[in-house]
């Protein structure tokens, strides 16, 4: 296999891993509903918690057979590699991950088995596929890189120092992709992004859970001081840089990808309150920012996530359309008019569904 660094085209068949998560979802929605993409999606998800396939339900019946899925464990290699020839897979753009650093310290064994073994799979399942194989792309995050001070970016050649259970696995996964392209010429490319943001994210993650916290007058649980700071990245935002790199970027090289918009996590959770004060006031007319609550520190809590992306801006021109302002106004209207999606996340109606589509 050799491998080529010019602009790729045409992708025929491409394997989607996590397609039915919060970035997986928003990425084939850029794909067929923007028309960015005419030939063939497989979506591979195993349906974790994270994992709701009613974020693609239109897709799924107004784009068969252009879009397909199929309940698979990245873990299950027999599974993958029916998958990979009954489609005759030439690309893979791959996501599906545990995801959730809380959930890392309390069960970090998921995240090593998925986050690595699953990864470990599908690359030598790609490999196999030899000069068929067109392009494998890694979804990784900026938490490989550790934590910053106050002062400083996270570039492409900073050395790795990941902090939790979830993204030493992550670390792992990069390194596997990258070993595959080196070693086995494995076409490969990488891109490693900030805090996402926007629709269809699973209300754990701090900007869904504020929101619908306090839409119900619950505690705003802040961890710490409240001064930990991330960069935000509108998930759309997200798939166009990714479909860039995955279209335009040099096969071995990693991209990172950012949003402009490091903030402190209170100030966004302050942010939340007062855009709900405005377009829905709670019923006793309290100010919501009464809810916040400072509560027990998270676990080896890393303190600032910055981004440079000048690489990915220098090299392809890409660079992020959303404000943080716009992008969270956004997302809370879109939480606030989606009950039902809410309701069968919060009363587990999804998992029923998928029980009895699947079994368990
Ligand atoms: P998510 O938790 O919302 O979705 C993960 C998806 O993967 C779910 O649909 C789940 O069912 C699926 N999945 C989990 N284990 C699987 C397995 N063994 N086999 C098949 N499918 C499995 O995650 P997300 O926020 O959409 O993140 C997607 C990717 O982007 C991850 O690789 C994550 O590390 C990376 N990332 C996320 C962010 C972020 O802010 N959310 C930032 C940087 C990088
Ligand atoms: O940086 C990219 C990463 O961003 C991705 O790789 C991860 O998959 C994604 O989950 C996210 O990780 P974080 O840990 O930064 O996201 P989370 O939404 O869990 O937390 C954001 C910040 O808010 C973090 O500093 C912890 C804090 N937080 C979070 C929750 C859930 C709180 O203060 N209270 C909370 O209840």
């Amino acid at each position: 296999m050799t491998t080529k660094n010019k602009i790729r085209v045409g992708f025929k068949n491409l394997l989607v891993t996590g397609g039915c998560g919060f970035i997986g979802s928003n990425f084939i929605r850029y794909l067929i509903d923007k028309g960015n993409f005419s030939g063939r999606i497989i979506n591979v998800d195993k349906l974790t918690y994270a994992g709701n396939p009613e974020n693609l339900a239109d897709i799924a019946s107004d784009f068969a057979p252009g879009y397909i899925f199929q309940k698979v464990d990245i873990c299950d290699a027999a599974k993958l590699e029916e998958v990979f020839s009954q489609y005759d897979v030439d690309a893979v753009c791959h996501f599906a991950a545990e995801s959730h650093v809380d959930r890392s310290i309390k069960t970090p064994g998921d995240f090593i088995q998925t986050n690595i073994i699953g990864t470990f799979n599908l690359l030598e399942i790609a490999k196999a596929r030899g000069d068929k194989f067109k392009l494998f792309h890694h979804v990784s995050t900026d938490e490989v890189y550790g934590s910053l001070g106050a002062e400083g970016l996270f570039r492409e050649d900073t050395p790795y120092r990941p902090n939790s259970p979830y993204s030493a696995s992550k670390a792992a996964s990069d390194h596997l992709v990258r070993a595959y392209y080196k070693t086995f010429g494995l076409p490969a490319t990488i891109s490693n992004c900030s805090n996402n943001y926007g629709p269809y994210q699973f209300p754990e993650k701090l900007i869904p859970l504020m929101v619908l916290n306090a839409l119900k007058g619950k505690p705003l649980p802040v961890y710490g001081d409240g001064k930990n700071v991330r960069d935000w990245l509108y998930v759309e935002d997200h798939c166009e840089a990714i479909w860039t790199i995955m279209n335009s970027g040099r096969t071995g090289e990693t991209y990172n990808v950012g949003g402009n918009a490091e903030i402190e996590n209170i100030l966004i959770v302050q942010m939340i309150c007062d855009i709900l004060d405005e377009i829905k006031p709670a019923a006793d007319v309290k100010p919501r920012r009464q809810l916040i609550t400072f509560v027990q520190d998270r676990p080896g809590h890393d303190r600032r996530y910055a981004i440079d992306f000048a690489k990915l801006n220098t090299e392809l021109g890409w660079s992020p359309h959303e404000s943080f302002k716009s992008g969270l106004r956004k997302t809370v209207e879109w939480y606030l008019n989606q009950k039902k999606w809410v309701e069968n996340i919060k009363t587990g109606a999804y998992q029923k569904w998928i029980e009895e589509q699947y079994g368990s």
